[in-house]
């Protein structure tokens, strides 16, 4: 029986400070199999110890040359688990085992038509020719030095992809990257590494991550008392479920009322965790010292600073009122966990913790816990719905901490705010409507600080402008507006201009990331 938190099946990958490492292990747990991340420096004990079904080296910016480039103990590839060695890896690996790495006489980067020369099982059912993404200067020579033969290639890389000979080493490498979409059959690539090779069973689902998390928490909590902020996001909403799942009554969660959410957020907030799960939750209304705290600040720099040391203040009090309490849980997700070290939970090994505090003092006076730090946005969505999440909860559109007051352009106000969230209600109402919430990843309104002329009746109108945001995006760090047809603009124009006071003009934003930011301000 393993140890809780950990699995039976997991496929530690030694991350080489790849762009796509943390798509490796996405991938892998996407094919049913557990998998983390861990520092490359990490000892073959270490690994040992977790009893990984198989490893993974990913590829990474390095060149072998560099000095002080990134390496690993060559006595792990003796260690009798399977590896993958993905580009870097592989010529990490490769030079470990006695081949040679050389400078490419031809750089590939980008798609290159791959041909496999020699059948085998980690190639089963890819095509005699197919496409994948390459990115590399450097490549393995001199194979038979490291008993290892060629098993496909491109037209400048005549070692695309190799196996070793050495049963003591059952070592695959691919010069290309698997585990990227432009890699069509990547994953198939990836599922024969698991599958064939490792002989991995694939059962490993999302609620083998709530039940292995559950025991953890358990364990680590003992009986003492968890504090859990909640945002009205979903990686704190899921981070208070898995905690309430695994000890109830133990956790109080505290959700701070800016006066700044949008309409019905501290309603949603309120039935999910007091009504659904009986948590404990405490609802600190702090909305007039915000709006205090906002009054006459036109720039939004300003405004962030403003919120986020009242957030602090007010929050921090509210959490060292909670008698008892010793664990501060955190929804922490592995794209904020950003720096090399990442290390397997549970094990001590050189772990550099990186959390989204949002600011929190460092001394404040509890213990992290931070259960969603492996996992990707998507993930945490499903661990949310094993968790039994409302659907509105668990696909929530991300909200900025600064909340409403960077979409109020200019002074924030009571009377402005509340002009917003109609406004905002509105377009989510219609965007909903049009099966169009879970095809955009962010839908807002926002009030411009200017006004315009209208007609209305037979009166002219000087009322507020309000802007219509929608935005499609992978990453949030570039964006392209939403294509959203004109009928579900126009109702969502009339609706406004109809039922909200104060509006007489409704404008689409159609600005994509960069050069425009996807906020305003
Ligand atoms: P921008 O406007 O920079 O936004 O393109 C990218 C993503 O970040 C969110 N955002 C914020 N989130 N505090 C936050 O917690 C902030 O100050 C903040 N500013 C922008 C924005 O909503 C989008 O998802």
């Amino acid at each position: 029986m393993p140890p809780p938190g950990t699995h039976d099946q997991v496929v530690p990958i030694l991350d080489f400070g790849s762009q796509t490492a943390q798509l490796i292990a996405r991938r892998v747990r996407d094919a049913g199999v557990y998998s983390i991340l861990v520092r490359p420096s990490i000892t073959p004990e270490e690994l040992r110890a977790m009893n990984p079904a198989a490893i993974i080296l990913s590829g990474g910016p390095a060149s072998v040359f560099e000095p002080g480039a990134p390496d690993f103990n060559p006595q792990i590839l003796d260690l009798g688990v399977p590896i993958l060695g993905i580009c870097y890896g592989m010529q990490l690996a490769a030079r470990h085992m006695g081949a040679a790495v050389t400078p490419a006489s031809h750089r590939e980067f980008g798609r290159a038509s791959l041909s496999i020369l020699n059948d085998d099982p980690l190639l089963r059912s890819v095509p005699d020719r197919t496409t994948v993404w390459m990115s590399h200067g450097d490549q393995v020579s001199g194979l038979e030095a490291a008993s290892l033969v060629p098993l496909a290639a491109t037209s400048t890389c005549p070692f695309a992809a190799v196996r070793s000979n050495d049963p003591q080493r059952p070592f695959v490498g691919v010069q290309f990257h698997p585990e990227v979409t432009h890699t069509p059959h990547g994953a198939d690539i990836l599922r024969n590494f698991l599958y064939e090779i490792a002989k991995c069973r694939g059962t490993w689902r999302m609620a083998d991550f709530a039940a292995e998390q559950t025991i953890a928490i358990r364990v680590r909590v003992g009986g003492d008392r968890v504090i859990c902020g909640l945002s009205g996001g979903v990686d704190s909403a899921v981070t208070a479920a898995l905690l309430h799942r695994a000890i109830a009554d133990q956790l109080t969660c505290v959700f701070v009322d800016n006066g700044l959410l949008r309409k019905n957020e501290r309603t949603l907030v309120e039935s999910t965790f007091r009504d659904h799960f009986r948590a404990d939750l405490r609802v600190v209304d702090a909305s007039r010292d915000f709006h205090s705290d906002l009054a006459g600040v036109l720039d939004p720099q300003e405004k962030r600073r403003r919120i986020g040391a009242r957030f602090i203040k007010v929050f921090s009090d509210a959490a060292t009122g909670v008698k008892g309490a010793r664990f501060l849980a955190q929804g922490t997700l592995y794209p904020d966990v950003i720096e090399s070290g990442h290390g397997h939970a549970g094990h001590s090994a050189g772990i550099k913790l990186h959390h989204n505090v949002g600011g929190l003092p460092k001394d404040l006076p509890f213990e992290l816990i931070e259960p969603l730090r492996e996992l990707f946005k998507d993930e945490v969505r499903k661990l949310g719905e094993v968790l039994g999440l409302p659907d509105q909860m668990v696909w929530r559109h991300p909200f900025p901490g600064p909340g409403l007051a960077v979409r109020v352009l200019g002074e924030v106000t009571p009377e402005r705010l509340d002009i917003v969230r109609e406004c905002d209600e509105i377009l989510l109402e219609e965007i909903i409507a049009a099966d169009l919430y879970r095809k955009t990843s962010q839908v807002f309104a926002v009030l411009l600080p200017v006004q315009s002329v209208g007609v209305m009746g037979d009166g002219r109108t000087y009322e507020h402008v309000a802007a219509i945001r929608a935005v499609e995006t992978q990453d949030f760090m570039s964006a392209d507006w939403s294509r959203i047809p004109y009928a579900v603009l126009e109702r969502v124009s009339s609706r406004i201009i109809n039922e909200v006071r104060g509006v007489n003009r409704v404008v689409y934003d159609i600005s994509s990331k960069p050069p425009a930011t996807i906020e305003w301000e």
